[in-house]
């Protein structure tokens, strides 16, 4: 190996820590690598160790979740997809014997409370539990008609105990649809003006999100799905107070976030904003200067003095 290649070897392992997050600001928490714009803001250190609507608390049990929130992260990504991975509540309705209501929780958590999430309408899907159900969700600012700008769900039937089957997910007590972009909330609205008197084997109805391929319909989650979380995966932008402009706007604009040298920005598709990615040929993060390094590595066998042909590693 020449002198100039392991200086650069050298180099690029000593930098990597640094490009995950800014200077000074603690990277992990319970397995899970916080990138820039993500932060956790501890006392005394003495820059933004996130953009304002990235924080991340590390508080409990070292447990990550979205600040202010009790909302867990499981993984965050800045490339090749801006994307931040948690677990959402499943929401749920019970009936008694002659089908009233006896207890329910809608699942609402309000993800747009910084402005930066959005529910990722290409990763996920809406899944809904019941035998006798209509659900839907909701979200966005309304129209001339009605509350707001999208409205999505399923209805699910049985005939009888026996008519579900496990791994069949097609409106026989369960079903699921697709949803829109610019989903805000993980709340869900529950029919309940439908007859449920007397259906023991299926005494709730449950709704949630949930990445696509990951659940699988049992019948026996008809009567045990209280209290469960499902992981979902949401988008996020630079947007709302921080900047809510495409990338047209962005960049010659005080406070453009994609700082990296071979950066490139990129139009939100889910909801206003930008967000920022390495140029072909760089991996990284294009929120911190220099944070995209190439990912060529020359191997040189070098006896001669000369350069090696290239060769991606
Ligand atoms: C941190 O962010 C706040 C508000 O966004 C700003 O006023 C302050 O100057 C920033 N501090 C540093 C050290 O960058
Ligand atoms: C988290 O995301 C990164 C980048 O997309 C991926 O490489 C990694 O496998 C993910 N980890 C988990 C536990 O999902
Ligand atoms: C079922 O719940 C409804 C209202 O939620 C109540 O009026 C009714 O008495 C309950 N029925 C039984 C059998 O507990
Ligand atoms: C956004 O701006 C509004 C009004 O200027 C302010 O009340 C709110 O706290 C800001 N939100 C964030 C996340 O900075
Ligand atoms: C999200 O919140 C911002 C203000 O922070 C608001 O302007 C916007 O309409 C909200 N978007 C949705 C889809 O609720
Ligand atoms: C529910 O079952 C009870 C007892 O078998 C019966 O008396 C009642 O009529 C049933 N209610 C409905 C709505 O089917
Ligand atoms: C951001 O854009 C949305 C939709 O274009 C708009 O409703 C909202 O008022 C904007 N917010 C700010 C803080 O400019
Ligand atoms: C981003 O969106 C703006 C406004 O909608 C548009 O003018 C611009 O061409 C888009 N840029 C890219 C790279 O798609
Ligand atoms: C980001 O860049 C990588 C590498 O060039 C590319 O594979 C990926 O599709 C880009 N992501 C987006 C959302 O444009
Ligand atoms: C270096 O690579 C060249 C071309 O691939 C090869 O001919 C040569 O034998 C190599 N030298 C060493 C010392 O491996």
């Amino acid at each position: 190996m020449s002198p100039l290649l392991m200086l650069i070897v050298l180099s690029l392992a000593s930098t990597a820590a640094s490009l995950i997050g800014k200077p000074g600001c603690q990277t992990t928490c319970g397995g899970v690598t916080i990138p820039y714009p993500f932060g956790i803001s501890a006392e005394g250190v003495n820059v933004n160790c996130s953009l304002p609507g990235f924080e991340i608390s590390c508080a409990k049990n070292n447990v990550p979740v979205l600040a202010n929130t009790h909302i867990k992260v499981l993984n965050l990504s800045v490339m090749p997809r801006p994307e931040a991975r948690v677990q959402l509540p499943v929401a749920w309705t019970c009936y008694n014997s002659t089908g009233g209501v006896i207890d329910e929780s809608t699942g609402a958590v309000d993800l747009n409370r910084t402005g930066v999430y959005r529910i990722s309408d290409a990763y996920n899907e809406l899944v809904v539990l019941g035998c006798n159900t209509e659900v839907y969700t909701n979200s966005g600012p309304g129209g001339n008609q009605y509350q707001n700008s999208f409205y999505t769900g399923c209805i699910s039937y049985c005939k009888d105990s026996r008519s579900a089957q496990d791994d069949k997910c097609a409106g026989v007590g369960c079903c699921h649809v697709e949803i829109p972009p610019d989903l805000t909330d993980n709340w869900m609205y529950f029919q309940t003006g439908w007859p449920h008197a007397n259906m023991t084997f299926s005494p709730c109805d449950y709704a949630f999100f949930v990445e696509k391929e990951h659940y699988k319909f049992k019948v026996s989650d008809l009567t045990n799905m209280r209290g469960k979380l499902m992981p979902v995966r949401l988008d996020w932008a630079i947007r709302s107070n921080i900047s809510n402009m495409s990338c047209a706007e962005a960049k010659t604009s005080l406070g453009y976030t994609c700082v990296s040298r071979n950066s490139e920005c990129v139009n939100s598709t889910n909801g206003p904003g930008y967000f920022c990615n390495c140029t072909r040929g760089y991996e990284g993060n294009p929120y911190i200067i220099d944070g995209c390094t190439s990912t060529f590595i020359y191997l040189d066998n070098g006896s001669d003095g000369t350069h090696g042909d290239g060769q991606v590693v």
